[in-house]
C-alpha cells in the first residue's frame, strides 16, 4: 500500500472516530444529565419541566396556588391579577388565568393572545403541575394549577416564563451544527492531508527521481534538502552518498586515464629507441655500415639505446613495485649529516671534472641519525644532483646541499641548483611518473620522468616528505623531511612495509 493511500485511509479513519465519538459523548452527556436514556432533543424540556420557575417566581405561584384553593373566585379578581402579574413582570414571568376553557387573564408581558390554544388541558389531579410548552415559535416553562371555582366550573392558572429560543434554535441548527462540524472535519482533513503530501509525498517523489537519476547514470545534479525533518536528513544523506559517489567515480575515472597515459607513455618509451634501433640493424644488413669507423658507430648507438632501454625497464620495473608496496627496504640508522658528507665526496669529484661545483653549506649538526634504507636514500640523493646537473643551463654551475633541522624531531635536506627552474603550471606535476615539463628541453636531455616519481615512493617509504620550490631561470631547491630515529623512528607505515616484506 502506498504511503498515499495509507494516510488517505488513515484520516478517513480519524473522521470517522470523531464522527462516531461526538455521536457518543452528546448522546452519553444528555443520559448522564437526564439520567434517561431518551434522545437529546428533550433535554432541555426536561430541564426546564424540572425547573420551570426561579425561587421568586415559585413564590408567587405558591401564593397563587394558595389563593386557588382557599379562594379561587379572587382570580376572577382582574384588579388582584394585575397585581400579581406587576409582581411577575419584575422577574421577568407573566400569568394565565383560564376560566371553564377560556383564558380569562393573560399577562400583557406574554404578547400572546392565542396563548389558550396552546395551554394544556385541565386535570383535576394536577399530575403535571411544571413542564414545558411550545406557542407557536416560542418557547415556555410553566408550572400550573388546576382547581375548581366555587361554582364548580375548572380553572387554572400558570405562571409562564419564556425560555430562551436556543432549545429550539439548537433543534433546527443542529442539523446545520453537525454539516458545519463535518465541513471542518474535513477542512482539517484535507488541509492536514495536503500538508502530509507536501511535506512527505512530494520530498519523496523528489528523492525518487533522483534515484531513477543516479541508476541512470547522472549524478551531475545537486539535492536540497527542504526540510530538517527525517525526510529533511534522509535528503542530505542521500545527497552526501552523491557527492561520494560521484567523486569516487570521478576518482576511478582519473584512474583510468592515469593508466591509459602510463601505458601510452611506455608504449612511447619504447618504440622511439626500438625504431633507433632497427633502422641501425638495417643500415648494417644493407651494408650501409662499410667501414669499421661507421660499424663501430652504429653499434655503438645500437648499445646506448639498448642501455637506455634497460635502465628505463629496471626504472619501471622499480617504480611499479614500490607502487605494489613490494619493494622490500631494510631499514638502519643512518646518521643523515654523514651520509651526505659521503654523497657530496662521492659525487663531487666527478663533477667538478664537468665544471660544476658542489658544496655543503651549514654546520655540522650533532644528533642526526634516522631510520633510513641507505641504497635507497642514495638513488634518490643521486637523483636530485643528477637532475641539477641535467638542467644546468648556466656557465656558473653549482649545486648546494644542505642539511637543517626542523623543530626537535625532523631533519631537512636541501638540494639546489642554480638551473634553468620549473615554469610554476609544471611544478605540481614533477612527481608524477612520466612527467617531463617542457619536452624540448627534456628530449635533449633524455630521462624517462620515472626519476622523482621513484623519488617520492622512496621517501614516503621512509615516512618523509619530498617538495620542490623553484622559480623558472632563477633555480630550483627540491626538500626532503625525514623524522629523526631517536623521536617515533620510522612512520609506521615504513616498518609495516618492512614487516610486510619480509613475511
Ligand atoms: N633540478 C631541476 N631543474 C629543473 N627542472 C627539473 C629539476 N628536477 C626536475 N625537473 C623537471 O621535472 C621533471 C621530472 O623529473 P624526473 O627526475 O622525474 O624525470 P627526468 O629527470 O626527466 O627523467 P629520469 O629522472 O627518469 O631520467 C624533469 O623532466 C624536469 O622537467
Ligand atoms: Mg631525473
Amino acid at each position: 500500500m502506498s504511503i498515499r493511500l495509507r494516510l488517505l485511509l488513515s484520516f478517513t479513519a480519524v473522521l470517522a472516530v470523531a464522527i462516531i465519538l461526538f455521536m457518543t459523548t452528546s448522546y452519553l452527556i444528555s443520559v448522564a444529565i437526564t439520567g434517561d436514556m431518551r434522545s437529546i432533543s428533550s433535554f432541555y424540556s426536561i430541564h426546564y419541566s424540572l425547573h420551570p420557575l426561579t425561587d421568586e417566581e415559585e413564590t408567587i405561584f405558591l401564593d397563587l396556588k394558595y389563593l386557588a384553593k382557599q379562594d379561587p373566585d379572587s382570580l376572577t379578581d382582574d384588579k388582584l391579577l394585575a397585581e400579581y402579574d406587576r409582581k411577575l413582570k419584575m422577574v421577568k414571568a407573566g400569568l394565565v388565568v383560564r376560566h371553564d376553557g377560556e383564558v380569562s387573564y393573560t399577562s400583557p408581558s406574554l404578547g400572546e393572545s392565542a396563548m389558550g390554544d396552546y395551554l394544556p388541558p385541565y386535570d383535576a389531579a394536577n399530575n403535571a403541575i411544571r413542564s414545558t410548552l411550545n406557542v407557536g415559535n416560542r418557547f415556555f416553562s410553566y408550572a400550573k394549577f388546576d382547581f375548581p371555582f366555587q361554582n364548580g366550573k375548572a380553572g387554572s392558572i400558570y405562571v409562564l416564563r419564556e425560555r430562551s429560543p436556543f432549545p429550539e434554535l439548537v433543534r433546527t441548527l443542529l442539523p446545520i451544527l453537525v454539516l458545519v462540524l463535518l465541513a471542518i472535519m474535513l477542512l482539517t482533513g484535507l488541509l492536514l492531508y495536503r500538508n502530509v503530501t507536501k511535506t512527505i509525498i512530494r520530498p519523496l517523489d523528489v528523492l525518487r527521481r533522483s534515484a531513477e537519476q543516479i541508476k541512470e547514470g547522472d549524478l551531475q545534479f545537486k539535492l536540497e534538502p527542504q526540510s530538517r525533518d527525517e525526510i529533511g536528513q534522509l535528503s542530505l544523506t542521500f545527497e552526501q552518498m552523491r557527492q561520494k559517489l560521484n567523486e569516487s567515480i570521478q576518482l576511478q575515472l582519473q584512474y583510468e586515464d592515469n593508466r591509459k597515459q602510463l601505458i601510452s607513455n611506455i608504449s612511447h618509451d619504447l618504440k622511439t629507441p626500438i625504431t633507433t634501433i632497427k633502422g641501425y640493424v638495417e643500415g648494417i644488413r644493407d651494408g650501409l655500415a662499410d667501414s669499421p669507423e661507421k660499424l663501430d658507430k652504429y653499434v655503438g648507438t645500437i648499445y646506448a639505446k639498448v642501455t637506455d632501454m634497460g635502465r628505463l625497464v629496471d626504472e619501471l620495473l622499480l617504480y611499479s613495485k614500490l607502487d605494489l608496496r613490494r619493494e622490500p627496504y631494510s631499514f638502519e640508522r643512518v646518521d643523515l649529516a654523514a651520509f651526505i658528507e659521503d654523497a657530496v665526496e662521492e659525487s663531487g669529484f666527478e663533477l667538478e671534472e664537468q665544471g660544476i661545483r658542489v658544496t655543503l653549506e651549514g654546520e655540522r649538526l650533532q644528533d642526526t641519525d634516522v631510520m633510513a634504507d641507505r641504497q635507497k636514500l642514495r638513488r634518490v640523493l643521486g637523483n636530485l644532483i643528477q637532475n641539477s646537473v641535467k638542467f644546468m643551463d648556466k656557465p656558473d654551475r653549482s649545486i648546494t646541499l644542505r642539511l637543517r633541522e626542523e623543530g626537535r624531531a625532523t631533519l631537512v635536506v636541501e638540494v639546489t641548483d642554480n638551473g634553468a627552474g620549473i615554469a610554476d603550471e609544471a611544478l605540481p606535476h614533477i612527481f608524477e611518473r612520466f612527467y617531463r615539463a617542457e619536452a624540448s628541453r627534456n628530449s635533449r636531455t633524455g630521462g624517462s620522468g620515472l626519476g622523482l616519481a621513484i623519488a617520492k615512493q622512496i621517501i614516503e617509504g621512509h615516512g618523509g616528505t619530498i617538495e620542490a620550490e623553484s622559480q623558472l631561470g632563477a633555480g630550483t631547491t627540491m626538500r626532503i623531511r625525514l623524522r629523526k630515529a631517536d623521536v617515533g623512528a620510522v612512520a609506521s607505515g615504513a616498518t609495516q612495509r618492512e614487516t610486510g616484506d619480509e613475511a
